[in-house]
């Protein structure tokens, strides 16, 4: 399964993903988790240094060159070595395995292969769904406008995430009608740090399935001396929602 994880910014995109991941490792899943955000957050909150982390695909020309070409773009690149050879290896419990890749800033691509390295990335994500039956979950950077590119191209599902806001909620509604027109069928709706007790708001557009996730004490002391939102006091809370999550995707395809 091919998950993206969208909304605005700052709402849990990134902590969301990662604990996905650690999750679903743990439920013996083999696991690809894709930085597809500029920031490059997603090693450091699975618990990597900053120089442990992948060399981003979009600053690998000559791979891309070499896959892609140059001019007319290759539709169907051969790929299957380069998982291996792009990632890194995260820290957790297993039995499955987690892995990393990481997009990068398409301001940083040079000579304007952004395209080409996105065509590759497309590749790519598409050959460890279908050929290796492995999870993958792309975190993409905030906002809409770079739903139109590769990264959610045969994507399962989108995932939103918002935070209790109107305007979080706004750009989870504008996310999912760009979902609908490029033709992803399973959207649900995450609303993150919602206060104990409080009902979650009702929002014209959202998608039917909609789960929440407190607010943790355990991030929020964690943030101060760490990147890494794993290992928290609160794993049965995550855990239990991970669960619920997964659960809820899987009735959504029924
Ligand atoms: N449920 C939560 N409880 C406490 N803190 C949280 C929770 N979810 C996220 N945070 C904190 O909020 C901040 C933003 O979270 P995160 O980086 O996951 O968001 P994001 O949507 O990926 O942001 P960006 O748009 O910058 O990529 C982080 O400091 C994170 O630790
Ligand atoms: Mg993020």
């Amino acid at each position: 399964m091919k998950l993206a994880v969208a909304g605005k910014g700052g709402v849990g995109k990134t902590s969301i993903t990662a604990w996905l991941g650690d999750w679903l490792a743990r439920q013996g899943q083999d696991v690809w988790l894709v930085d597809a955000d500029t920031a490059l957050s997603l090693g450091q909150a699975c618990g990597l240094s900053r120089t442990e982390l992948p060399i981003p695909l979009i600053e690998r020309e000559d791979l891309v060159r070499e896959r892609i070409g140059s001019g007319m773009i290759s539709l169907n690149p051969q790929v299957d070595d380069l998982p291996e050879a792009l990632s890194v290896e995260l820290p957790g419990q297993g039995p499955g395995r987690k892995r990393l890749l990481v997009m990068g800033s398409v301001s940083r691509a040079g000579g304007g292969c952004a395209c080409a390295a996105n065509a590759l990335l497309k590749a790519l994500l598409l050959h460890l769904v279908v050929e290796r039956g492995a999870w993958v979950l792309v975190d993409l950077e905030a906002g809409v406008e770079h739903l139109g590119r590769g990264t959610v191209a045969h994507v399962d599902g989108l995932l939103m995430v918002s935070d209790p806001s109107w305007r979080g909620l706004e750009t989870a509604a504008e996310i999912r009608r760009m979902a609908v027109m490029l033709g992803l069928a399973t959207t649900a709706l995450v609303i993150n740090r919602l206060p104990a007790g409080t009902e979650p708001p009702k929002f014209p557009g959202l998608p039917e399935q909609v789960l929440t996730f407190p607010s943790l004490e355990g991030l929020s002391q964690r943030q101060l001396s760490s990147p890494s939102v794993l290992g928290l006091p609160e794993q049965a809370a995550i855990d239990g929602f991970c669960s619920r999550f997964v659960e809820t995707l899987r009735s959504g395809e029924r």
